[in-house]
């Protein structure tokens, strides 16, 4: 069995998703026959608590020069990292001259909000081609994995931080334990440690396996977090959960005993406990729930297929990587997926080669099904697309269960 990437005990699979492509690894034909493909199976760790992947990918064959994933090209996220910036600015980054360290920064979605009121600040990212709109757009930007040298490294050159940030990015460092260092590293005594990441209960609420992928190496919640933090004398000071991304969890950290703790806190410990999320058999029914669910889609597309009726997909999401390889969807029941990010059109689909095309293509000739492959955009995408509906199209959803959206 594997070793618990935390705290180093056995962990076993109660999942596997079978081979695995990159989740973000839109490709070319000429690169079908090189395609690199991993085992996805997800395990929870019944010492330290952590639900985590336990087959790693290299980070470099994920996060590189050709990183698809912009963040700015959803409106809702726009508004939500405003919203994120805006209140970290109220409530935490009140010093004179203050210094934000984002890490994931990646096109600038959130750090923009502090380089527009003229503060230091600082984003982290690998991925050279985001980091260059990033940087475009006027915020300072380095290129590099963050790690617990590059705490060091920062904090010798411009100073501790008051804020150190991340969003839909802690979750997908392995080493958990050098970053925490890093950040702590990094921190001013009384800085915080606020991001937020898909979170461990809706992931069991909703079924929603489609978030296990390459790139988030743990599902995160309070009951995990809470013994890893302690060891790095830190603590959870406030949980704030968001809608965003199918549901999840902005967890503030502090250096413990630094700032007081807020109420939500001992309360969503109580509420993770009701949900039984520190009891192994929550994940064997999690399993048995992925199944169906993966059996259903697949029962649905294959009646509307024999009904002669024309399913799309809509949003070539990561997540969509998860679902149409492990549910086996080719081309042969889902014609293309419709994307507005420029880098995923013209590409296939990871593993199962569905032609990624232009949002245009989807216009130009309705379906009569789309698969709603960004869910977690749902609203966003659900108001836009009236005229969609109108002329008779409908969405189909697998969370929190398959079913053709009223
Ligand atoms: N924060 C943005 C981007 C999330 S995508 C948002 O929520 O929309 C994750 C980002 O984290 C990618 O841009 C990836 O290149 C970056 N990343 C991955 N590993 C990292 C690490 N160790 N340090 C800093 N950034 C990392
Ligand atoms: P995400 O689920 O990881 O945020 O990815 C969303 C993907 O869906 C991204 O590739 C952009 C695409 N998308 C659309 O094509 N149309 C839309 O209206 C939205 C919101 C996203
Ligand atoms: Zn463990």
């Amino acid at each position: 069995m594997p070793a618990c990437l935390i705290c180093a005990a056995p962990v076993g699979d109660f999942i596997s998703f079978g081979r695995m492509p990159i989740a973000n690894g839109f490709l070319m034909p000429a690169d079908f026959d090189r395609e690199f493909f991993f085992e996805l199976k997800t395990g929870y760790c019944e010492r330290c608590h952590m639900v985590q992947l336990t087959e790693l990918v290299d980070p470099s064959k994920m996060f590189h020069d050709h990183y698809a994933y912009f963040s700015s090209i959803s409106v809702r996220m726009a508004q939500h990292f405003a919203s994120f910036a805006g209140m970290v600015r109220e409530r935490y980054v009140t010093a004179a001259d203050p210094f934000v360290v984002e890490v994931g920064s990646n096109d600038g979605i959130m750090l923009q909000h502090f380089a527009t009121a003229g503060l230091r600040h600082l984003g982290v990212e690998p991925s050279a081609n985001v980091a260059a709109a990033a940087r475009a757009s006027g915020v300072r930007t380095v290129c590099r994995f963050f790690d617990e040298e590059a705490g060091h490294e920062i904090r010798k050159e411009y100073g501790a931080a008051d804020a150190f940030l991340g969003a839909n990015v802690i979750c997908h460092i392995p080493d958990m334990h050098t970053l925490i260092k890093g950040v702590r590293a990094l921190l001013k005594d009384d800085g915080v440690f606020v991001f937020e990441e898909p979170y461990l209960g809706d992931i069991v609420s909703k079924a929603s396996y489609d978030q296990i992928y390459d790139e988030h190496v743990y599902y995160f919640s309070l009951q995990s977090l809470t013994p890893l933090l302690a060891q790095h004398e830190m603590e959870v000071i406030d949980v704030l959960p968001q809608t965003t991304h199918g549901g999840s969890m902005r967890y503030v950290v502090a250096k413990r005993g630094a700032r007081p703790v807020a109420d939500g806190v001992a309360a969503l410990r109580e509420r993770e406990r009701a949900m039984g999320l520190m009891l192994p058999a929550t994940y064997q029914e999690l399993r048995r729930r992925i199944e169906k669910s993966r059996d259903d889609l697949v029962s649905l597309l294959k009646e509307l297929r024999a009904a002669g009726k024309r399913v799309t997909g809509y949003g070539a999401t990561s997540k969509s990587t998860t679902v149409t390889n492990y549910c086996g969807i080719g081309s042969d029941l889902v014609e293309f997926i419709s994307d507005t990010t420029p880098g995923k059109q013209g590409r296939y689909s990871p593993g199962t080669h569905i032609p990624v095309v232009p949002y245009d293509r989807f216009v130009e000739r309705y379906p009569d099904y789309a698969v709603l492959f960004a869910w977690n955009h749902g609203d966003e995408i659900v108001a836009k697309e009236q005229a969609f509906r109108k002329a008779g199209g409908q969405f189909i959803s697998y969370v929190p269960n398959v079913h053709v959206m009223a």
